[in-house]
């Protein structure tokens, strides 16, 4: 069985300033034409309105995502951006990122609230869960497993860990089951090889364009 063209998501956490987050998509927008699969970029929120300028603009193949969004809709919550004020900016939006877990105490049930912002907008979310066990909530479509040991350390899990953790996860419901932590040109294709590994979630091998489109290549072995 072979899976569909993959989605390759580019999550820049808060990496690059405007002008390295345009100059990264002029040189992944001009190269990724013969990439089948969807390509989704994850700028820093600052700059998605005019990332989406940019690649629409130019017409680059690309879709945007953002990082994050509230779990409140508008209304006086400093600081915050809400689901409706993303929507027609951005087509996607990660939840759940461990590191928004661990570092901003985001529960499964916030979690569910931006999920719920997220679909009443026309979001779609991309869930992230650490393990087969964490929560998914009702509404999703996209879920990221990215264990938080891989996440950033150089230490990915092996293909055949996350081919078993991806059966898991199809197991509760049609959900597209895609696969980060410490993905890089070099191990791509061994995850994507896996039937029921339909994409990746790239984190720092992102960060290079380079490096990003030699990834969505890897698709094609
Ligand atoms: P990494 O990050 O590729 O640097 O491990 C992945 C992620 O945080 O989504």
């Amino acid at each position: 069985m072979s899976n569909p063209p993959p989605l390759i998501i580019a999550n820049l956490k808060a990496n690059k300033t405007w002008d390295e987050t345009a100059a990264w998509l002029d040189q992944v927008g001009k190269n990724l034409a013969t990439f089948g699969g969807t390509a989704i970029v994850c700028p820093a929120t600052a700059f998605l309105a005019a990332a989406s300028l940019h690649i629409n603009t130019e017409k680059y193949p690309l879709k945007l995502g953002t990082q994050d969004l509230s779990q409140f809709e508008q209304g006086p919550h400093t600081g915050e951006v809400a689901a409706s004020q993303l929507a027609g900016l951005c087509e996607y939006v990660i939840i759940g990122h461990s590191e928004r877990r661990e570092k901003f105490a985001e529960t499964d049930e916030v979690v569910g609230r931006k999920l719920g912002n997220a679909l009443a907008a026309g979001i779609t979310p991309i869930v992230c869960v650490q393990d087969k066990n964490v929560l998914i909530p009702q509404g999703a479509q996209i879920v990221a497993y990215e264990p938080t040991f891989a996440v950033g350390t150089g230490h990915p899990d092996t293909p055949e860990n996350v081919a078993s953790i991806a059966a898991a996860i199809k197991q509760k419901g049609p959900l597209t089951v895609i696969y980060g932590g410490s993905v890089t040109a070099q191990n791509a294709a061994s995850f994507l090889k896996k039937d029921l590994v339909e994409g990746l979630l790239v984190g720092g091998a992102s960060l290079d364009p380079w490096d990003f489109l030699d990834i969505t290549k890897s698709s094609h072995i």
